[in-house]
């Protein structure tokens, strides 16, 4: 960054941090038994305008069903909130957080969108800068899926941690309730907890499956990102027509997973790793696990993690639901 910002900046990884989690997730995945790697590689350049594009297509509802959500309860979660500190976790490009930051009013608000990518909340936090002046922002480069520091926050008063898009479902379920028990160690009384989950809607399998596997073929060309994202970080030779994108429902774990499948038996050298990968026709390497929640099991997580649900705002369909909770 050159010239002056107007907001403050904590990058709390080092500049290894990047390189050292890709090469640990990709070596340990593709050494795996199904092969398996983290969703986080999706989201280079390329990577986060595709999923913006995912964001729009009518095969896509959870993003609509999280933003009508946050249009109607934005003021209620002001309301019961009070709260004049806002955290969020994954902020990406803040579109929703303009709901919430309005309704709790942006003069004087503390704002800290944490993420790990440095550009996207430079790219963020100048524009919510330009467009609430009066705005207090503050961003943390750092990695929510380890214990949180928030150095940055005042004291007193209440405040509100957001974690949307239903990026919780990105965790396996052995690894929910761990990782809501750490935000709840950081969280005082008066504080809050605002989560957006998306639901299970058993009777529309066909639905769940497409939201993964959309007819324009936008969210294959995400999958597939993931293979020039290697090729590009690890000095790999994916040949990316090789693969297919496949989305499947695996009902046992209530969740969607993306599956790269190889057309054909090959080798894959990935010189960055000093590794090379055999697949066979028709494996599957899993590239994201999507869950999806009931509204008793969201309570329940919550309440294992120590947690109360204080509020659960589901769309008349049923399809989405924001959860605010409290660490009593
Ligand atoms: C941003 C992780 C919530 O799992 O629905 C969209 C990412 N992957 N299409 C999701 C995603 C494929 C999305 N999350």
């Amino acid at each position: 960054m050159t010239g002056p910002r107007n907001y403050g900046y904590t990058d709390t990884l080092e500049a290894e941090h990047y390189a050292t989690a890709l090469h640990a997730d990709i070596h340990d995945g593709l050494t795996s038994t199904p092969k398996s790697t983290a969703p986080t590689w999706f989201y280079d350049a390329r990577g986060s305008e595709l999923f913006e594009q995912i964001t729009q297509l009518p095969e896509y509802p959870l993003w609509r069903a999280e933003l009508g959500l946050l249009q109607c309860h934005a003021t209620d979660i002001a309301a019961r909130t009070g709260a004049r500190s806002l955290v969020e976790l994954g902020s990406g490009s803040s579109t929703k957080t303009k709901l919430i930051i309005e309704a709790l009013g942006p003069a004087g608000l503390r704002y800290i969108p944490v993420d790990v990518s440095a550009d996207a909340l430079h790219q963020a936090s100048t524009q919510l800068v330009q467009d609430y002046p009066g705005i207090n922002l503050h961003a943390l480069r750092a990695d929510f899926t380890a214990p949180l520091v928030l150095p940055e926050l005042p004291a007193h008063g209440s405040r509100l941690i957001a974690f949307l898009g239903s990026t919780l479902g990105n965790f396996r379920r052995s690894t929910r309730v761990p990782f809501l028990r750490g935000l709840r160690d950081i969280m005082r009384p008066e504080d809050f907890l605002l989560i957006g989950a998306d639901l299970v809607k058993d009777k529309h399998e066909e639905e769940m499956i497409s939201a993964y596997d959309d007819s324009q073929g936008i969210t294959a060309e995400f999958d597939k990102n993931l293979l020039h994202v290697l090729n590009r970080e690890l000095d790999a030779d994916f040949d990316a027509d090789a693969f297919d994108h496949v989305s499947v429902w695996n009902s046992a774990e209530s969740h969607i997973e993306m599956r790269l499948r190889s057309r054909v038996e090959q080798r894959v050298k990935i010189r960055g790793l000093d590794l090379a990968v055999p697949f066979g026709p028709g494996e599957e390497w899993i590239t994201e696990r999507s869950a999806k929640f009931t509204t008793d099991g969201l309570r329940g997580e919550m309440a294992g993690a120590g947690l109360r649900t204080d509020q659960l705002w589901a769309d008349s369909d049923a399809g989405f639901a924001l959860i605010l909770a409290t660490a009593p």
